[in-house]
């Protein structure tokens, strides 16, 4: 039996019901985040809680319930009453603005905000972050805000079943003709000699894994730039790599059927790769 916790309680995972009218169902209105358990113990948990306060303030939306050191407790709680603690887990945390009759803008003051948690067992694809994965291009479709972990996913959904199809692990977007990120993880490109990132904005999320890995070429002094990289140079990249808290660093070595630089993880990729590991596993 799963447990899960929904607005204060826990549950059996079947238990768990929101109403028909959740904001969350209805509109997307709500904000989430996934954090990675290892051994018990919340990665970057500080990082992950300053977003999500981050997200609820951008919609606007109330943090009862949602405040910090609740939902940790809750993450190490889920991962200990499921029985998680021996090896990795995800919890997703979801925060929606509450249930009520369908109005778009906001619902009544006082209306409680939903907020659910559940943990997942977690393993990471050893082997394909060591071979290197397929990726493809799309356009980025998603609004304005991409800097809110908003639980409206249409634009990743679409992209990454476009991936899917092709074959591939992720879509790397371009918007106006500069490559934003991946639909699911943040993107870096080695282009003549130089790493390079989009840089923070409204057009890309703020990844906690990005952040990290920007101090990892810091201490490594690696030649970086947060600068965007256009389609055209993406596709002349003699490096490409994705990076997030389900994902760590993964090397693209095909993007769009033709190969990255020699079609094998890059000497750049594979020292940050390393380094982050040792990060997440210290
Ligand atoms: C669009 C997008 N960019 C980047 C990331 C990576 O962020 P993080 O490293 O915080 O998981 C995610 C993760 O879900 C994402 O959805």
């Amino acid at each position: 039996m799963t447990t899960v916790y929904l607005n204060g309680q826990y549950v059996p995972k079947e238990q768990a019901m929101i109403p028909v009218e959740d904001r969350g169902f209805v509109f997307g209105d709500g904000i989430y985040e996934v954090v990675r358990i290892i051994k018990g113990r919340v990665f970057a948990w500080d990082a992950h809680a300053a977003r999500l306060a981050n997200g609820l303030a951008g919609l606007r939306i109330s943090d009862a319930g949602a405040e910090s050191a609740t939902l940790k407790a809750v993450c190490e709680r889920l991962v200990r009453d499921n029985g998680m603690t021996d090896g990795e887990a995800t919890v997703y945390i979801q925060v929606s603005r509450g249930a009520a009759p369908r109005t778009h803008h906001f619902p009544p003051a006082g209306t409680p905000t939903t907020v659910y948690a559940s943990a997942s067992v977690f393993k990471p694809n050893f082997a394909m972050r060591d071979i290197g994965a397929k990726g493809i291009t799309m356009p980025d479709i998603r609004w304005a805000r991409c800097d809110l972990k908003t639980v409206n996913l249409l634009g990743p959904v679409l992209a990454r079943q476009a991936a899917q199809e092709a074959g591939a692990y992720e879509a790397l977007l371009h918007r106006d003709g500069m490559v934003t990120e991946g639909a699911a993880t943040n993107a870096f490109m080695v282009v003549d000699g130089v790493l390079r990132t989009y840089p923070l904005s409204h057009y890309i999320l703020p990844g906690i894994t990005r952040a990290l890995i920007v101090e990892i070429i810091r201490e490594h002094s690696i030649r970086f730039e947060e600068r965007p990289v256009s389609l055209t140079d993406l596709h002349r990249a003699e490096e490409i790599f994705v990076c997030g808290t389900t994902t760590d660093v993964q090397p693209i070595v095909e993007l769009d059927g033709k190969k990255v630089g020699a079609g094998v993880p890059g000497a750049v990729t594979v020292r940050i790769k390393e380094a982050f590991a040792k990060k997440l596993y210290a």
